[in-house]
């Protein structure tokens, strides 16, 4: 604890809302996409002519009621199929980093799926500059800081990523990292193995989703054959111990997204979360909005809905806003002035 550490007993429990809504923090995992909602899906759709099976925003709206990660992820395909032109993929992101900076958010690092948008024959560098465009202007506009992480879709090859890879190279200095989202039970990370080696070879960072719906099997492939820096969800992680134990003793941050859970029957009711056991167990837990326009909540609101229900502290608050900033792929200059950022608010607060 430094001379400045905060007297979190003097926080009162009321005012803790407040602190999480106005506490710098960074969002580790959220899919760009995801953050469409459904009037921009509309107004995308009438701009480009493209013609989407929902007669109405509410009619659309009324779709998001899912079952499971697959029953999400077929509307969310079908809603990204808006998405044509650059200026469409700016304008998606520029309304999600407005949000991100209205809710404190002052470091991001956003999935794309491009395959979402390739196979309709979107090209890599419409998708790319669309999105990185958008990242410059938070920068210089918002304060914010933005970065992209490119995800292979897992449902489709290995020889498909490659291609992807391939295609993606020419912009290289638009992403930082390599992901792997989609359809988690049934392709295992170590269907990934040899394009993740060849990602690391290139000297990007490696996130992979692993135990949002899969088993812990699924989380040690990805520490051990894709060699990820940090596992996207990872709550199935708290059925292993001694994975729990190894997440813990390598400091490999989990990035937990409580509604996104919640919406897809991950979790029966937020009350039963495991966020405060990971934290608990030591854990570099995180907490991420994944894909807000469906999941009913943007970063503070996850906080806040999750801290209500399972009666988080204000130093756990603390903890978890440190964490994002520690495990961000940010320089360490910038990761050191946020966290102090951090220390000074809630030593203000
Ligand atoms: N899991 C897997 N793939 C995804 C998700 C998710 O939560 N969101 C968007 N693609
Ligand atoms: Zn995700």
């Amino acid at each position: 604890m430094t001379p400045h550490a905060p007297n979190f007993s003097a926080i009162p429990a009321e005012r803790l809302p407040e602190l999480l809504r106005t506490m710098p923090k960074a969002e580790l995992h959220m899919h760009i996409e995801g953050s469409l909602e459904p009037e921009l899906i509309f107004a995308l759709a009438q701009r480009n002519g493209v013609s989407i099976p929902y007669a109405s925003v509410e009619d659309l709206r009324k779709a998001y009621a899912f079952t499971n990660l697959q029953s999400f992820l077929d509307i969310y395909y079908a809603g990204a199929s808006v998405l044509l032109k650059e200026q469409d993929f700016y304008d998606m992101a520029w309304a999600y980093l407005q949000r991100a900076a209205a809710e404190n958010v002052v470091r991001t690092e956003m999935f794309f799926d491009p395959q979402t948008h390739t196979a309709r024959g979107v090209a890599m560098e419409t998708v790319v500059s669309g999105l990185h465009r958008a990242c410059v202007d938070a920068q210089a506009q918002l304060g914010v800081s933005a970065a992209l992480i490119l995800c292979f879709l897992r449902h489709l090859s290995e020889e498909e990523a490659f291609a992807t890879l391939e295609q993606a190279l020419p912009y290289r200095d638009k992403f930082i990292g390599i992901g792997l989202d989609s359809s988690e039970v049934g392709h295992p990370p170590e269907k990934f193995a040899r394009v993740f080696a060849r990602c690391r070879e290139l000297g990007f960072h490696l996130v992979a989703h692993a135990g949002e719906e899969g088993p812990p099997a699924y989380v040690w492939t990805a520490l051990d054959l894709l060699k990820v820096e940090r596992v996207d969800h990872g709550v199935q992680s708290s059925k292993d111990a001694a994975l729990m134990r190894r997440l813990a003793a390598d400091r490999i941050a989990l990035t937990v997204c409580p509604l996104s859970n919640l919406k897809l029957c991950v979790f029966p009711d937020l009350a039963q979360h495991n966020l405060g056991a990971l934290l608990d167990a030591g854990l570099v837990a995180t907490v991420n909005s994944d894909d807000p326009a469906y999941f009913g909540g943007y970063m503070n609101e996850n906080f806040v809905q999750t801290f209500a229900a399972t009666g988080l502290t204000a130093q756990q608050a603390f903890q978890l806003a440190d964490n994002s900033f520690v495990a961000s792929f940010a320089t360490a200059a910038d990761k050191q002035a946020w966290r102090d950022r951090l220390q000074a608010h809630f030593a203000g607060f």
